[in-house]
């Protein structure tokens, strides 16, 4: 077999072998085929596409390149959720403390930010003192105790995932629902658990620009795990604005730890409570969204996400005193120029606002700085006049602060007459 050939029958619009798709990928993970040839051949799967069967042989074949995770000593239902990336999306942090108190268990490995959007792992590590990397027996321990964990993916998890996004992320060859899905299942099926639900994000801060894109996703991925004998859902929810008011490392933390006191903006406690709902469904337990208020209201959930800190290194106490927390005290306030209502805030632009602020990476070796970030004071469907606080803008390097603020202002357009607020969650499938 010739990786010239392989990716010339793709370039032709012809589909691949099982045995093809195996080659490339097993080729290009032990660096047997060169970056320039795999880059063409990412091309060629973003122009031509892949069917199900390709793209369900793509998802082994990158499964089979490193470890699974065990999780059979762990007591109970072991549930995973995942989200495809967006701006404010500290949805994790909410929703696997609330599910946990139901007597579910998830062992979750997350990722950092890529590109305009953030990672969980980069938020976490704002905590003082919070190891993301444990080893297997210490985070199997976490899960056991708390109910729920979230570690760095480990080297082995999926090394092939791991080589071709990198390389995606170069080429811009992201965003193909094929690419997409294999990268996203093939992680989940190895982090090991019995039922997943997928957060699928769709809207101008997400990979997924509109919802019969969104619908395709979610049924690929459906359709994936389902074959692999595990049960999963999909919540399509909306990305057309950030979630919530917070983005950036610390100011995420923050905000998730008023939704776990029950004090959250709305579209992040309807989201969570919708995953949470769905999660334990899965698990075969039913809930409302009354019952999920309650055990919010109990403070349990919280006092499992301090637990889950403090097992980590973290510093506890940020849970009862977050100014513990590394929040710039640089703060300029983004003002409107006009009254009206806020039609629309482009959570894209708002993503690379924080990542020009030092918030997110531009280059895989840039260090992030956690204190960082945007407040916004006003979301879509808000009544503005003219000057008052639409966001405020936390800093630390006043050489990239003009650039930001100018994004930060862009994002934002306002309508003259009143406008709607946006639904946060779109669909359910099942
Ligand atoms: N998240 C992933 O893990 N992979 C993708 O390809 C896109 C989002």
């Amino acid at each position: 077999m010739r990786m010239y050939d392989i990716i010339k029958k793709k370039r032709d619009g012809f589909e691949l072998s099982e045995e093809e798709i195996r080659f490339v990928v097993q080729g290009y993970t032990r660096g047997e085929i060169p970056d320039y040839q795999m880059a063409a051949f990412l091309m060629a799967v973003y122009f031509r596409g892949m069917n199900e069967r390709e793209t369900y042989d793509l998802t082994i074949a990158m499964l089979d390149s490193g470890d699974r995770l065990d999780l059979s000593s762990l007591s109970g239902i072991k549930l995973d959720k995942h989200s495809s990336g967006g701006v404010g999306d500290k949805i994790s942090f909410v929703v696997l403390p609330i599910a946990a108190c139901f007597g579910i268990k998830i062992a979750k490995m997350s990722g950092r930010g890529l590109g305009h959007t953030g990672g969980t792992i980069d938020k976490l590590e704002s905590i003082p003192g919070m190891k993301t990397s444990l080893d297997k027996e210490q985070f199997l321990k976490v899960v056991e105790e708390v109910g729920f964990s979230i570690v760095s993916q480990t080297e082995n998890l999926v090394p092939a995932d791991k080589k071709i996004y990198a390389l995606r992320d170069a080429t811009a060859t992201v965003e193909n629902l094929s690419l997409i899905a294999s990268s996203i299942v093939s992680k989940k099926l190895a982090a090991g658990a019995d039922a997943i639900v997928f957060d699928v994000k769709v809207g101008s801060g997400a990979f997924m620009k509109d919802l019969d894109q969104a619908r395709k996703l979610s049924s690929l991925m459906l359709d994936i795990v389902k074959r692999n004998g595990k049960k999963a859902k999909a919540v399509i929810s909306n990305m057309d604005q950030p979630l919530g008011k917070m983005v950036g490392n610390a100011l995420e933390v923050l905000e998730a730890i008023e939704c776990l006191k029950g004090q959250g903006p709305r579209d992040v406690m309807e989201l969570s409570y919708t995953l949470v709902k769905e999660m334990l469904d899965l698990a075969g337990v039913k809930v409302s969204f009354d019952d999920i208020e309650e055990k919010v209201r109990s403070g349990e959930p919280l006092k499992r996400f301090k637990k889950f800190v403090e097992m980590h290194g973290g510093d506890p106490f940020i849970v009862d005193e977050p100014t513990k927390l590394p929040i710039s005290r640089d703060v300029v306030e983004v003002r409107a120029q006009r009254e009206g209502y806020v039609a629309k805030i482009d959570a894209e632009r708002i993503g690379n606002a924080c990542v020009l602020l030092g918030g997110g990476r531009s280059k895989k070796e840039d260090t992030i700085d956690h204190s960082v970030g945007i407040e916004l004071l006003k979301k879509v469907s808000d009544r503005v006049m003219v000057n008052d606080v639409i966001a405020k803008v936390y800093y630390s390097k006043k050489s990239d602060l003009e650039s930001a603020l100018k994004i930060v202002e862009s994002a934002y357009v306002f309508s003259e007459q009143a406008v709607e607020p946006l639904p946060i969650v779109l669909e359910v499938i099942e």
